[in-house]
């Protein structure tokens, strides 16, 4: 393992190592066979919890499931041919066929291996793989082997959650002095937490400590130059441009969707800035969009998000559970609603929605704004394409806009649009890992509304 370099010029040494920390600890290939090996060390742990909620039948699944995943980390690591999925679960299906369709493009199923598919897919393959180890082994099935890490990264992040809670009901108590011009400044501020706290992702740092330490907020002016797109003033625009008139000079705003990433700090700064976007008038309602199964360490499933709101209403701090007494109220008034569509577990690049999963696309075409969260998304977003850098955002969609969208990320894999000329290449003279370091990151937007 590599130590990094964390100060930063101009931050203050006190942030810079929690707020612009370089995750670079591994290398890309090293990342998957270490997931795996945390993976089955996990399970092992396990093992008497395991017994003690489901008895003997747990002893075999604990020993079955191991041995599945030891196998899979051989395959991977000898670079053996990717199989097809035999567990009979909804998503099976169209994996295989995926699959099917990776033998016809790369020229027969020896080809179709770890190393020399494509990464984008094997990451994938490699988290359904999982899935498909403890579903075939019950009564283990349901165990999720990165809720400990994610539950951890929530509490190791108490520090800064407080802080942008009591921000969030300070805001609220001076709600009513507030011109159009400070809303929309508090907006970009929260929007650029919301940026930010992508950094907290576990998968990056193969499941190591990676919270969030610092203030978000007094972070912020010090992480502007690492902005390296900032369309905040286009998504203002448009959640503005989609307020109804409504009776008596009142106004509807819109619908927004956002579709999730990391849990722990991350998925707070989502659910802050949605609770944000709804008491400022600038959503009615908002959907989250999580995962259905456990997904690179950290992605927030049903149940992270869940025991996020209850852990954020149980919490010992007045303005933290203040928050969280609200979240709880915006569930089950079903102005937040809560979705998990498989598509979001597959490998398919965005552009592929429209014919692969036309439900969930009809789903995003109602929304105003529909909000990309992370660095995977801004992968299947552009294909993974190793695009030039000055290419349009809107070109590397491919035809994919089924609304007004935004993707807030920080930088972890090699693809990047949008730029400036010349941009990148300064870029790189100074920074060479700029892609991958999770430093930088961009707030870029796209309207099929406007030419
Ligand atoms: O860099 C490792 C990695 O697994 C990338 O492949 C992936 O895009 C990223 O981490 C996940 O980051 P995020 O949680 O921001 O999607
Ligand atoms: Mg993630």
């Amino acid at each position: 393992m590599m130590a990094v370099d964390q100060s930063v010029p101009g931050i203050p040494p006190s942030l810079s190592a929690h707020v612009v920390g370089s995750f670079a600890y591994l290398t890309v290939r090293e990342r998957l066979p270490t997931i795996l090996t945390k993976v089955i060390d996990t399970i092992h742990r396990n093992k008497n919890r395991f017994f003690e909620e489901y008895g003997e039948e747990s002893v075999q699944a604990e020993k079955a499931t191991i041995a599945l995943l030891s196998k899979l980390r051989n395959e991977m690591q000898t670079d053996k041919a990717v199989l097809a999925l035999s567990d009979g679960l909804k998503d099976t299906d169209s994996w295989n066929l995926y699959l099917q369709r990776q033998h016809t493009s790369q020229h027969g199923p020896d080809s179709v291996s770890w190393f020399k598919s494509p990464w984008l897919y094997v990451e994938c393959y490699m988290y359904r793989r999982i899935r498909e180890a403890l579903w075939l082994n019950p009564p283990i099935s349901d165990f999720d082997v990165f809720s400990e890490a994610k539950t951890k990264s929530f509490f190791d992040s108490q520090q800064a959650i407080i802080t942008l809670c009591t921000y969030l009901q300070g805001l609220y108590n001076n709600m009513e002095v507030h011109s159009e011009t400070q809303l929309m400044e508090q907006f970009y501020k929260l929007l650029h937490v919301s940026l930010w706290g992508n950094k907290c992702d576990l998968s990056i740092s193969a499941g190591q400590e990676n919270s969030q330490k610092a203030s978000p907020i007094d972070s912020l002016p010090y992480l502007q130059p690492f902005i390296l797109v900032d369309d905040s003033n286009k998504v203002w625009l448009a959640l503005v441009s989609a307020k109804k008139p409504g009776e008596s000079g009142t106004s509807t705003p819109g619908r927004v969707d956002i579709v999730l990433d990391n849990a722990g700090f991350e998925l707070v700064t989502d659910l802050v800035l949605a609770d944000f976007l709804l008491y400022a008038g600038l959503a009615r309602e908002v959907h989250f969009h999580g995962k259905s199964i456990p997904w690179f360490v950290s992605d927030v499933t049903a149940n992270d998000f869940q025991w996020t709101i209850r852990r954020t209403l149980a919490a010992n701090n007045n303005w933290m559970s203040k928050s969280g007494v609200q979240w709880q109220s915006y569930i089950q008034e079903g102005v937040w609603t809560y979705h998990d569509h498989p598509f979001w577990t597959q490998p398919h690049k965005y552009c592929d929605m429209a014919a692969d999963a036309p439900d969930l696309y009809a789903t995003l075409q109602r929304a105003d704004l529909v909000l990309f969260k992370g660095d995977l998304n801004y992968r299947k977003l552009t294909g993974d394409h190793d695009w030039d850098h000055a290419v349009a955002f809107e070109t590397a969609l491919q035809g994919f806009g089924p609304a007004p969208l935004c993707s807030l990320r920080t930088l972890k894999a090699n693809t990047q649009v949008g730029l400036q000329p010349g941009q990148a290449e300064k870029l790189s003279s100074k920074d060479p890992d700029w892609m991958t370091s999770g430093k930088y990151g961009v707030i870029q937007f796209y309207s099929p509304h406007t030419e």
